[in-house]
């Protein structure tokens, strides 16, 4: 199922500006004090990325952790996206994330966001909300950040490959440098307990064992059974069959160009980066990561 581009709801591509000193979209910042201001719960769970880490992945995967048993209508009646609220945006063609928050009839809340983390509102910390956080490695994000940024009108234009990949080395893409984003959440790791740090590399190599971790993690008692049904149910095919979870439904992206589950693999960046990208993306990483203690299992 592909959708329809003639029902494409953005016809004009936003642009970047610099919003209290990270790169934005109007589309994440119109309802900035309705963000700033919103108040979260304490049994709130916030699923933090940077864009293209593995999100999705990881909302439905908590989804069906709390709901999939006692609420299965759920999974078959609603877009992950109506269902795990995305917290800044304020895209035209559905209810703002603050508004879809607010309405939301069950509980836990599950929440998306890919603000850094110094601009998550202050009552996520107040509340003592847990939070996951997923990184990706930097090469295989940008490459898919890439490719979502062909196919969303609600993305800024991407130009070609190499034109993405410097504006992606300067921070110049929405919500900023990858090099601060995952380093920022993972200095707040070391103060803030209640922040689980997950990595995509980890849910590729064992759904499982990282299902498990998110179950322990969130205090869930989950029968083995129920986690293998999950961690079957949560695969790239079975997600990329599903209607519910494959963004088919949301009138802004471009199938023909590019699939949202485009490939959910490790290292695809092998297919895009020549040697001198690869080379000069080592050097920057290098240069931008050296004060941060993150321990990507992948480097690549
Ligand atoms: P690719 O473009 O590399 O395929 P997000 O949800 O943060 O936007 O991330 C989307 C990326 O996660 C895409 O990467 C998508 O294919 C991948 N992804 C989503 N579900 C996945 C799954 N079940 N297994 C592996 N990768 C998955």
């Amino acid at each position: 199922e592909t959708p329809d581009s003639s029902s494409m709801k953005l016809s004009r591509r936003p642009e970047l500006f610099d919003f209290e000193g990270v790169s934005m979209i109007h589309y994440f910042t119109d309802n900035w004090e309705k963000v700033k201001n919103f108040q979260a719960r304490p049994d709130d769970i916030l699923i933090a990325t940077y864009p293209k880490a593995g999100t999705t992945w990881v909302s439905y995967i908590l989804d069906l952790l709390y709901f999939g048993k006692n609420a299965p209508e759920r999974q078959t009646s609603q877009p992950i996206y109506m269902r795990v609220p995305f917290l800044e945006s304020c895209f035209q063609v559905i209810p703002s994330g603050t508004e879809l928050a607010d309405n939301l009839p069950t509980s836990p809340r599950l929440i998306k966001t890919h603000l850094p983390v110094q601009l998550v509102p202050k009552s996520f910390w107040e509340q003592n909300s847990r939070i996951v956080y997923v990184a990706r490695n930097a090469k295989d994000n940008a490459v898919s950040y890439f490719h979502f940024d062909r196919m969303n009108m609600g993305e800024p234009e991407p130009g070609d490959w190499n034109t993405f990949l410097q504006k992606f080395l300067e921070g110049k893409n929405v919500f900023g440098p990858w090099f601060d984003h995952v380093s920022g959440w993972w200095e707040k790791k070391q103060t803030y307990s209640n922040l689980l740090y997950l990595f995509y590399e980890d849910l590729v190599e064992d759904t499982g064992r990282e299902v498990e971790r998110l179950c322990s993690f969130l205090g869930l008692s989950t029968s083995a059974e129920e986690r293998e049904k999950i961690t079957k149910g949560v695969q790239f095919d079975a997600m990329k069959q599903n209607k519910m979870t494959n963004y088919s439904t949301l009138p802004v992206m471009d199938f023909k160009i590019s699939p949202f589950m485009r490939k959910g693999k490790v290292g695809d960046w092998k297919n895009h980066f020549t040697v001198a990208q690869n080379e000069q993306f080592d050097e920057v990483y290098k240069q931008k990561m050296k004060n941060t203690n993150v321990k990507f299992r992948t480097v690549i």
